[in-house]
């Protein structure tokens, strides 16, 4: 049948789905400028103010970033590679105490490269149902079958574990720390113990923990002494770190795998140096000292009722919650409405995502207005 592109592009608008890019004027900090106006941006990944940070920036240049380019015109395993992605790469393997690390160019290159090639035929993945679009695409190139256990259920893992696990050679688990769209925190202590019991590789991926939990600000794995036992860490540079770019760390048979195998790293060009130069700089002058101004991020979130600094506000309706992100944008909040595909059907919601600069008295109208 022909694939009428219009109908369907009509069908999203008629439910509420249909999506389009803004144009934002300018980002100040905590606020971003739309329409003219000046609305607290709780929208934003930018978790520690390191993205559109004039002063960072300024900083990094005259510091180092005037001895990097802006391209790097080939991919790693050709002539993408100059001392400063290796020494970032080695930035990362000592923080995490990991035998090495591996770069892709975004979070979602990492996990559709990890995910897409650690199984092949006769493997299986158990994967949280909740995880990321990045980590479901990876698993859908695999060769291997996957299984989608109930979201944060140790029991419905195990229960699916003891049924299938015997089936399979190769075994790997996968979820994200904190989950994006719900801001809980997966149970990595009961994780840990089941990949042990049943011989499964377990991949963590810390997007939204990593330069936010544990002393460090590695991650939920730092915040609970599991860093020794988790295989595979991902971490991205594109949100805390306001960077771009992520990683994987872990054990030197994986890595170098993954560099031979994972096609996402393989067949596309290298991040340009001056971006991998300021996601080293950051993690190694900046992140030492973020202690204070994380742990209060945090806070905020708990009193909002989260278990990290995102914060989700689930209205259910596609149309109720785009109406609830228009009374909070007409009280100078900037909020998005999230609906399915990236959530599930029925559990529409707004995302607030906690950023350092932002204090209570912020959201202290938005709190009144939302009753959280
Ligand atoms: C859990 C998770 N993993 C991976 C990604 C993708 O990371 P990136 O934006 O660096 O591609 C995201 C992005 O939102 C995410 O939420």
């Amino acid at each position: 049948m022909i694939r009428d592109y219009e109908k369907v592009l009509e069908d999203l608008k008629s439910r509420t789905h249909f999506r389009s890019v803004k144009n934002f004027e300018g980002k100040e900090g905590k606020y971003i400028r739309i329409d003219g106006q000046k609305l607290l941006n709780l929208s934003s990944n930018n978790y520690l103010n390191f993205a559109d940070n004039k002063e960072i920036t300024e900083e990094f240049l005259s510091e180092v970033g005037n001895n990097f380019s802006f391209g790097s015109a080939s991919a790693r395993l050709l002539t993408g590679t100059l001392p400063v992605y290796g020494e970032l790469e080695q930035a990362v393997s000592n923080l995490f105490e990991k035998d090495k690390t591996l770069l892709f160019n975004s979070g979602y290159h990492a996990n559709v490269g990890i995910n897409s090639s650690l199984t092949g035929s006769g493997d299986v993945i158990f994967s949280d149902k909740l995880n990321h679009a990045s980590i479901i695409d990876g698993m859908q190139l695999a060769k291997s079958k996957f299984f989608r256990y109930k979201h944060n259920d140790m029991g419905s893992l195990e229960k699916l574990l003891k049924r299938e696990r015997g089936n399979f050679n190769n075994a790997v688990i996968v979820t994200e720390s904190v989950f994006s769209m719900d801001g809980d925190i997966a149970d990595l202590k009961t994780l840990v113990e089941l990949k042990k019991k049943y011989d499964c590789i377990l991949v963590v991926d810390e997007a939204h923990a990593f330069g936010v939990f544990g002393q460090k600000g590695l991650g939920v794995a730092e915040a609970l002494e599991l860093l020794s036992d988790i295989d595979l860490i991902v971490g991205t540079f594109g949100k805390a770190i306001g960077s771009m770019g992520a990683f994987v760390t872990g054990k030197k048979v994986f890595i170098d795998y993954f560099t031979n195998k994972a096609r996402s790293f393989i067949f596309s060009t290298a991040l340009p140096p001056i971006n991998i130069a300021f996601s080293k700089w950051i993690i190694e002058k900046k992140l030492p000292h973020t202690y204070e101004k994380r742990r209060k991020m945090l806070e905020l979130g708990k009193s909002m009722g989260s278990e990290s600094h995102i914060v989700p506000v689930i209205v259910g309706e596609n149309d109720k919650t785009v109406e609830l992100s228009q009374i909070l944008y007409q009280n100078g909040y900037f909020t998005l409405p999230i609906r399915p595909p990236t959530v599930p059907v029925g559990t529409s919601r707004l995302r607030l995502s906690l950023t350092a600069e932002i204090t209570s008295e912020d959201v202290e109208c938005l709190r009144n207005i939302l009753k959280i």
